[in-house]
């Protein structure tokens, strides 16, 4: 049965075909976002959209006092509880908590976060502009916010040759109407934004990466690790198109390989980072 994209069902599918494991990708994108935080030494941290809870484990390991990830899908809830006590222990996990919520209406009190973070999500949710006033609702004074997104579109082939190929094969691969996708929140919109929203100091850091791909296998890997909603697709294909999917990468390897046989390609992204004032 069909589901629609950005309901609970989807997520929860989704959720289902996470991984726990990060990638060279994924991992740098962490790290990023990490940078972006500052001092976290003592502090109360919230991470919209998080999936496998990555981001508020690491916050946790580097000295927060307490993570909180929060997500719609109860299934990616449960996973991001069972990975964090995996990572941490009982005894340190117990700072790392998770809860179904929806990014736009948080169940938390106001001035409640020193620290917000939002990874691969910010383009996932219909209401971004209503999610940001939210979020600086349960700021405290002095708190910050950072957000990441994607650089522009030509920039991130590692991201855009997952949807050519799907499409091939399901012509439903595209985010619908009405949701802005990877590639529609550019920097100068996601800094209108956080100004209308009264945050100062807003400042973007870029980063670029290559990745070297040497197989479909490779690059569906790396896919689970940052597209998840595409990584999903590509498994239910999986079942019915397999030789066909391993063919079109093939027909893609031949076209951009180099001499070497190995595909090279790009991602950028840039992380926002913005304070609440005093
Ligand atoms: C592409 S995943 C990114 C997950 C994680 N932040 C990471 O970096 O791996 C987007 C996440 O946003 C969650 N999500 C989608 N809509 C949401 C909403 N309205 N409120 C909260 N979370 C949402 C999804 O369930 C999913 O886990």
């Amino acid at each position: 049965m069909e589901v629609t994209y950005g309901t609970r069902q989807h997520w929860d599918r989704v959720a289902s075909t996470c991984s726990t494991q990060e990638t060279h990708a994924s991992a740098h994108m962490l790290d990023s976002m990490l940078n972006a935080v500052g001092s976290i030494e003592g502090k109360h941290c919230l991470d919209i959209g998080t999936g496998m809870g990555a981001l508020p484990i690491a916050l946790i390991e580097r000295g927060a006092a307490h993570a909180l990830g929060i997500d719609v899908t109860p299934v990616g809830i449960a996973r991001a509880e069972q990975h964090a006590l995996d990572t941490l222990g009982p005894i340190r996990s117990d700072a790392c908590t998770f809860r179904e919520a929806d990014a736009e209406h948080l169940t938390l009190e106001t001035a409640s976060c020193d620290i917000i973070t939002c990874l691969k999500t910010i383009w996932c949710l219909p209401q971004p502009q209503a999610c940001l006033a939210e979020w600086y609702r349960v700021l405290t004074p002095g708190g910050r916010l950072t957000v990441q997104i994607y650089g522009p579109q030509r920039e991130c082939p590692l991201l855009t040759l997952a949807p050519r190929i799907l499409s091939v094969f399901d012509g439903n691969s595209t985010m619908p109407r009405g949701y802005y996708g990877p590639f529609e929140i550019s920097w100068s919109v996601l800094q209108t934004w956080l100004q209308e929203q009264g945050l100062r100091d807003i400042q973007f850091h870029e980063y670029a990466i290559e990745v070297p791909v040497h197989s479909s296998e490779q690059y569906w890997q790396i896919m689970r690790s940052i597209a998840m909603s595409a990584y999903h697709t590509y498994t239910r294909l999986r079942v019915d198109h397999h030789a066909a999917l391993e063919a079109a990468w093939d027909r893609w390897a031949e076209r951009i390989a180099d001499v070497d046989g190995t595909v090279r390609l790009g991602l950028t992204w840039l992380v926002a980072i913005a304070d609440k004032p005093l």
